[in-house]
């Protein structure tokens, strides 16, 4: 068999360029590439055995690509450790759009791929940024990005491009990238269209052998032992004679048999050659003054590679060497010993420059046998870069590596906690508790690994591990570092939250606090302050609890410092939530979720938004907490925070059950509830409970609504949560009094009322009244007025509502339809406006039974957007421009302009200010 015929590059197709076969394929690749020239984004993911005709079809694509630009990458093993080495590749063409795209993402993708100094960022901050240079780039005309064998790629520029390939939709972009099957790649588990590509068919193939010159029966058994595998078809062509086919329809293992090839191939060069070869195949394909100093240092000549050309088994151009195919690469890189691999190894090491200190560190690392405390420093070295330029996935490998070749324990030990630590910024959390593991048997440092595996416990369950091992950790730290010690406290209270442990937060909280009162830090200050809160409201002391969230607040809004902090984004939003006020700190949470977007902290937007959207639900910003919900949950799944998940999704199931939505708040319940019970979780089931208590009460089935509610006072008293606003006495009021158990909410009330006046916040206060006067014996006017009163100092408009509703109902009762009627209007409108559907129907029926018909509500356009739509036309609502809302919710401008046009069509308006007339602000920084 003789070398390629075509000269047409590395690529080029065995069969003289001529792509036999592959109609499906084709027309795929076709239309991937028509739809992108007309501004849809499309991505396709060619998946299949080795040598089938992936990397072919790449270049049918590249072939069809026209006016296209072209980006490409490949995925080489050898670069897997270097950071963001791919993504690098890739995008440089682009580059030139970098000052087209939001600053703070530029900042982090020039940091990522070492144009500028580094700077750690979220993981998936180098994502979003991709997203907008690809978008900036392609303004300028259609794009087609081929990325080969994208198994191969580093970790990081892997999740990069997923990230971006995910939310390409409105951008003339193609996506097509190769992945070998049976290998882990970014196309598992992820939702990319994938076509699987098969063998050729009969007659295909024997075309394709007649271009080699067999045919018949030899041409028939090759076909039946290679099921149509092109590349084995023609390596095995070479040898027709010899094969020996077994039962044509067992499998036959191609891989090894076309390796068998090609090593049959390489074993028959001369042994400089080879060696040449090999340092080709360990290296980097494209730094051929590399090959030639590693070469020189094994006294040998580029020359003797000709040997090789004249095989078919490379290509020398421009002095690099092109491997025939990826698989002659493995297949002389595992004919030689072992010896000859760590020598090549060791050759390239040496004849790297500085500037590739990274690859250095792994050749160096693949040349040692047993310890080598060299190669462990640079690897170590290289993780550290890795980590500075967010490529976590990366440094988790150097890091681990780096111990691997230590010599000892004690050095082996903070290397393994560091790779921990970067795999778990990496979201890799099985790797960072193996990698704990094998910390803790070197003797690891205690208070690192315990505070590890308490993080990672805390974020995967089960929670209440995470808050012995996070407790332990900061013991072990209180003498000689009493501020992270408090940090970690604040940590420990948190999952204890999480658990629905007052007791256990009560705990670590006072604990925080002693250690707090030691140290001049305001650090320290806030966050003991904010773990005294949230322990002391869920308590039930919600006086002591609500000072301190206020001191808290007052901390970091009088600390330029804290307030900046990325690491402080979640604990931000903390304060006002526990506060339930109008005013107190609740800008304070509408920036963090500014902040997490402008940083592309993306990891922490499930956190935030879930804060963010669980404020909007107790205001009138329904609309907006909802599409802020969806966010986090979309978010939260495709990060894998499952912990966060289940609070999100606790979260707007009760925002469903005040909606009336049945079918969706039973969904989300239940999964909420399954996924707690699996994580240890029990806070959240108590919300879901109380979600799905309060959707039978907005569906009017009060007997079904007391049952919940009882199961969720029942938890609530077997956890010992006492803070009183979890508490659905209000709720059971109204239910007992409609199904005739006057005595049971008589008593609800009254115990009700006791400790709302202990709590002494308007919120409660409010819904106490509203029970006193639900339950008084004489018409109660007075207790609903007061009730009134106090919703006007609370933003939550629902509770309001209910209000006027049950007020309007009695008023009724006592033949005062005047005054009924004015309440219970009131009551519809402000349902109306939330979206309150079944209990504006509830209002509406009150309204009907005093003799005055209420208009019903036009079915809002605004309820048709899907949650996208919504999120996107809040934010240009509010003011922003179309670049902003893309850098905000992580789309390109044009996807978010396309949406907009839906928006338009569907609300029927034309312009900005049309849109924000029909996107009202009642309260300002939502
Ligand atoms: N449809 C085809 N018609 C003619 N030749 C083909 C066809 N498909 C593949 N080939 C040839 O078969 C060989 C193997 O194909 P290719 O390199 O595309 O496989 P691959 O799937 O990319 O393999 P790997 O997973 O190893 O990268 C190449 O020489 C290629 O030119
Ligand atoms: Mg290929």
């Amino acid at each position: 068999m003789g070398p390629p015929s075509s000269s047409a590059g590395p690529s080029a197709f065995a069969s003289g360029g001529v792509l036999l076969g592959r109609a499906t394929e084709r027309l795929a690749l076709d239309r991937l590439l028509a739809e992108a020239r007309a501004g849809h984004s499309g991505v396709l993911a060619l998946v299949g055995e080795p040598g089938i005709g992936k990397t072919a079809l790449l270049e049918y694509a590249a072939g069809g690509a026209g006016e296209m630009r072209l980006l490409r990458a490949r995925g080489v093993e050898s670069e897997a450790g270097v950071p963001f080495a791919g993504l690098a590749e890739l995008l440089r063409p682009a580059l030139q759009a970098l000052d087209r795209i939001p600053i703070p993402q530029a900042q982090a993708l020039s940091g990522a791929l070492a144009l500028a100094p580094a700077s750690a960022q979220d993981r998936f901050a180098i994502g979003a940024a991709t997203l907008s240079l690809l978008s900036a780039y392609s303004d300028d005309g259609p794009l087609l990005l081929l990325v080969d064998d994208a198994h191969n790629l580093d970790g990081s520029s892997a999740e990069a491009l997923l990230f971006a390939a995910r939310r390409l939709v409105a951008d003339p972009v193609a996506l097509v990238l190769t992945v070998r099957e049976d290998e882990p790649s970014l196309v598992d588990g992820s939702d990319l269209r994938v076509l699987r590509v098969g063998g050729l068919d009969r007659a295909d193939a024997a075309e394709l052998l007649r271009s080699a010159h067999v045919t018949g029966d030899a041409a028939e058994r090759l076909y039946s032992a290679t099921g149509g595998n092109p590349l084995a078809l023609l390596e095995l062509a070479a040898d027709a004679g010899q094969v020996t086919v077994g039962p044509a329809d067992a499998p036959v293992p191609l891989s090894a048999t076309i390796a068998g090839a090609f090593a049959r191939r390489v074993d028959a060069l001369p042994e400089p050659t080879r060696r040449l070869l090999l340092l080709a195949a360990a290296g980097d394909r494209r730094d051929a003054a590399g090959l030639t100093r590693a070469a020189a240092g094994q006294g040998l000549d580029l020359a003797a590679l000709v040997p090789a050309e004249e095989a078919g088994l490379i290509q020398l151009d421009g002095g690099g060497v092109e491997f025939r195919h990826p698989l002659v690469r493995s297949a002389v890189y595992a004919r030689a010993t072992p010896q000859e691999r760590r020598d090549a190894h060791a050759a390239l090491a040496a004849a790297l420059p500085d500037r590739d200190v990274d690859q250095r560190a792994w050749h160096l690392a693949a040349s040692s046998v047993g310890p080598n405390e060299q190669a462990a420093a640079a690897l170590h070295h290289a993780g550290e870069r890795a980590r500075a330029r967010s490529a976590y996935t990366v440094a988790a490998a150097a890091f681990a590596q780096a111990a691997r070749l230590a010599e000892t324990p004690g050095r082996r030990a903070p290397l393994l906690v560091s790779a921990a630590d970067a795999a778990l910024l990496a979201g890799a959390g099985d790797q960072a508790l193996a990698l704990l593991d094998e910390a803790a048997r070197d003797g690891g440092e205690p208070a690192a690994v315990e505070r590890l595996r308490g993080q990672l416990a805390m974020r995967r369950g089960p929670v209440m591990d995470g808050y012995a091992l996070l407790v332990s950790a900061a013991e072990r730290l209180a003498p000689s570092d009493p501020e992270t010690a408090v940090v970690i406290l604040a940590e420990a209270v948190f999952s204890a939250f999480y658990a629905g442990n007052p007791r256990a937060m009560a705990e670590a909280a006072g604990r925080a606090s002693t250690l707090a009162a030691r140290v001049e830090s305001r650090r320290a200050h806030f966050f003991a302050a904010m773990a005294s809160a949230i322990a002391l409201v869920l308590e039930g002391r919600g006086d002591a609890g609500a000072a301190a969230a206020r001191e808290a607040v007052e901390i970091l809004e009088g600390s330029d410092e804290l307030r900046d902090d990325p690491r402080l984004l979640t604990w931000a939003a903390l304060g006002p939530m526990w506060l339930r006020e109008v005013d107190t700190g609740r800008s304070l949470i509408a920036l963090a979720a500014d902040r997490a977007r402008s940083q592309g902290a993306v990891g922490a937007l499930p956190n935030v938004l879930t804060h963010l959207a669980r404020d909007q639900v107790t205001t009138d910003q329904w609309a907006a907490g909802e599409a802020n919900y969806d966010e986090a949950i979309a978010l939260a799944r495709e990060t894998g925070q499952r912990v966060e998940l289940a609070v999100a999704l606790a979260g707007r199931a009760w925002l469903e059950a005040r909606m009336g939505r049945e079918e969706q708040c039973r969904r989300d319940a239940a999964e909420a509830i399954a996924l707690c019970e699996e994580l240890g979780m029990v806070t959240h089931i108590i919300w879901a409970l109380q979600a799905l208590g309060d959707l039978e009460l907005a569906l009017g089935r009060p007997e079904q609504a007391a049952a919940r509610h009882e199961e969720q006072v029942r938890a609530l008293a077997r956890q010992q949560i006492g803070d009183v606003d979890l508490m659905p006495a209000p709720e059971l009021v109204e239910e007992y009094l409609r199904v005739g158990r006057a005595g049971d909410a008589a008593e609800a009330a009254r115990d009700f009322v006791a400790r709302a006046e202990e709590k002494g916040q308007p919120w409660v206060l409010a819904r106490a009244a509203r029970c006193r006067a639900l339950v008084a014996e004489e018409g109660g006017q007075a207790d609903f007025e007061q009730a009134l009163e106090l919703h006007a100092r609370t933003p939550d408009v629902f509770e309001t509502a209910r209000t006027h509703l049950a007020y309007g109902a009695r008023l009724r009762r006592l033949r005062q339809r005047v005054r009924a009627r004015e309440q219970l209007r009131t009551a519809i409108a402000l349902f109306d406006e939330l979206g309150a559907c079944s209990w504006a129907e509830q209002a509406r029926a009150e309204l009907a039974a005093s003799g005055e018909t209420a208009r019903r509500r036009d079915a809002s356009a605004v309820d048709q957007l899907t949650p996208q739509e919504l999120q996107i036309a809040r934010l240009l609502a509010d003011g922003m421009t179309t670049r902003e809302a893309a850098a905000a919710v992580f789309l390109s401008p044009k996807t978010v302009e396309y949406h907009l046009r839906h928006v338009y069509q569907k609300l029927g308006i034309r312009s900005r200010e049309e849109l924000a007339a029909a996107f009202p602000q009642r309260f300002a920084g939502s």
